[in-house]
């Protein structure tokens, strides 16, 4: 018995006077280690006669336990020496000139520069930003959109889920932009006019999606707003990004639970090298979906929908950039490749506005 107290109080001791982060952890995993002293002793405890194995296996947990917490208080301790020595002894010249790099060299990636400019081409509309948690819960990532619980959209839009709370409740990475909408009429009064430019989140990987990806989400609530202002709003946009004097759109009749009716939008484009043109041509290619709000959303967020209306629509930023910029891969965009965005990218300095251009 005594040699347990014995090997405890000499552990602790080399504990006590261990000099570094390495020097305790060669202690712990001789004493704590598969093959430590004291695991040793654990092992034994199964060899000895039952009513030994109680009391001296409690003895040797003691032991650990004591251990552990000396270990751990050790380990403060040598951090806070470390962190006290470099605090005394590092300095920054804080009067050396800035270096020229980070201006002349750095880039704006082309997602930023994009949500810029459609902010920008947005503002010139009467709309203002608004913005979401990319963490949301249920209710305005789904249900309030009038998405229930056992609708295949959910599914569909492949859910990066976080663990159960206590309540039974998950929240999850957002799978749209929309959920904005939800937390801006939750919050202001009509008429509204926002766009939500923002990441958003599914589980899905191939050529042509990455798990994390941009939409810019539009929505517009007053008492006589309609589809004749949808539609104009979405040319005067595209119009604006692709800086062109006409786009041609296709409007197609789908489904989303949060609008009706809904409608898919395609414009036309065509390619001719690695340059694309927009307005032209005989492609189509879809951008965004978009519909009068429905009035079960209305409802979720207490408004009248016998009164108010609106319409709303999502945008997928990452396409419109690949068009604009006829940057031909996705994955591109999140390889964090600087020859990449040196050659795609943007000089700070060139704010994108109306007057001036928007990409130069
Ligand atoms: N949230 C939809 C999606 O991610 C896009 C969308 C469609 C947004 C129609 C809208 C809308 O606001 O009206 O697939």
């Amino acid at each position: 018995m005594s040699d347990i107290h014995e090997l405890e109080k000499q552990i602790l001791s080399s504990i006590n006077e261990a000099g570094d982060l390495a020097a305790l952890e060669k202690i712990r995993v001789s004493a704590l280690g598969k093959k430590g002293s004291v695991s040793a002793l654990m092992k034994g405890v199964g060899k000895l006669p039952p009513d030994e194995r109680k009391s001296f296996g409690q003895q040797v947990n003691g032991v650990r336990q004591a251990l552990d917490k000396a270990l751990a208080e050790k380990k403060t301790a040598l951090a806070d020496a470390a962190l006290a020595e470099r605090l005394a002894t590092e300095t920054a010249d804080i009067s050396l000139p800035v270096r020229m790099g980070p201006l002349s060299e750095g880039r704006v990636h082309p997602i930023s520069q994009c949500m810029e400019e459609i902010s920008e081409i947005f503002a010139d509309m009467g709309f203002s930003v608004a913005e979401g948690p990319d963490i949301e819960d249920d209710f305005h990532n789904f249900t309030a959109l009038n998405i229930p619980a056992d609708h295949p959209a959910r599914q569909e839009q492949d859910t990066f889920y976080f663990p159960k709370r206590a309540d039974g409740s998950r929240l999850v990475l957002r799978t749209h932009t929309s959920p904005v909408q939800i937390r801006t009429m939750e919050t202001q009064k009509p008429p509204i006019r926002i766009i939500a430019p923002g990441r958003v989140y599914r589980c899905d990987s191939d050529q042509t999606h990455t798990p994390m990806f941009h939409q810019v989400e539009g929505l517009v609530i007053d008492e006589e707003t309609h589809m004749g202002h949808l539609k104009w709003v979405l040319e005067e946009f595209l119009k604006a990004f692709f800086e062109v004097d006409e786009v041609q759109m296709r409007f197609r009749a789908n489904h989303f639970p949060f609008t009706e009716p809904s409608m898919e939008v395609d414009i036309r484009y065509e390619r001719s090298g690695r340059e694309v043109r927009i307005g032209t041509g005989d492609q189509w290619m879809e951008i965004l979906g978009c519909g009068m709000v429905h009035p079960n959303v209305l409802k979720a967020v207490g408004y009248d929908p016998d009164q108010l209306q609106g319409f709303a629509f999502g945008v997928g930023i990452d396409r419109l950039a690949m068009l604009k910029y006829g940057m031909p891969d996705l994955r591109d965009f999140f390889s964090a490749d600087l020859r990449w965005l040196k050659h795609y990218g943007f000089s700070v300095l060139d704010v994108p506005t109306l007057a001036g251009g928007l990409g130069a």
